[in-house]
């Protein structure tokens, strides 16, 4: 069983629906008769997403984008390559970018700016983890779920090597998992 391999939660069950729950209401105070178009960077975020569009009471759209910035180890490549391009004409709409984790922003930097270059009305950034201290681009998010320490988390759509994304809740592996 994976719950096997996990050392220690961080974020429980509870703990990420209330919080979800939070960010929704917030969304839809800042978004009413706005109509966003929800874009989701697989594939980290489908599982925060699923959670808090249902916390979102205004109209929306949702749309997906893939990246890959990463191998399948712990330490980011730098590289960003986009497998799945937008399928919306984002031109006038107000977007909102959902991502599981906001760790060197390289990665968000560079989808915010190719977003951007199609001329949305607004581009905000709604993630549910923020590592602050990692970061190396110059990009802070709008909406933040919470903040975490610097260490390698996996559940709730987190991965460890397409492992673990299917946890309902965050948490650190057991060191020998990675070895
Ligand atoms: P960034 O470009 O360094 O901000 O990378 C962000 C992406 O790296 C996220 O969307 C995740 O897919 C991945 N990532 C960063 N930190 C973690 C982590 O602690 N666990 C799992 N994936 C992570
Ligand atoms: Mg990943």
């Amino acid at each position: 069983m994976i719950e096997n391999d996990i050392e220690r939660v961080f974020f429980s069950e509870e703990e990420l629906k209330a919080r979800v729950k939070e960010l929704g209401a917030k969304i839809t105070q800042d978004y009413d008769g706005k109509s966003p178009i929800f874009i989701g960077v697989l594939k980290g975020s489908f599982v925060f997403m699923a959670d808090l569009m249902r916390a979102v009471r205004t109209y929306c759209d949702i749309d997906f984008m893939a990246v890959s910035s990463y191998g399948s180890g712990t330490v980011t490549t730098g590289a960003v390559k986009i497998n799945k391009d937008l399928s919306y004409n984002v031109e006038g709409r107000h977007i909102i970018i959902i991502e599981d984790i906001l760790d060197s922003g390289v990665t968000l930097s560079y989808l915010k700016r190719y977003i951007e270059a199609r001329k949305p009305a607004s581009v905000a950034i709604c993630t549910l983890l923020d590592k602050p201290a990692r970061r190396k681009a110059d990009i802070s998010p709008d909406y933040v779920g919470f903040e975490c320490p610097d260490a390698f988390i996996v559940g709730y759509g987190l991965d460890y090597a397409e492992r673990y994304r299917n946890l309902p809740y965050i948490g650190v592996l057991k060191p020998e998992i990675y070895a």
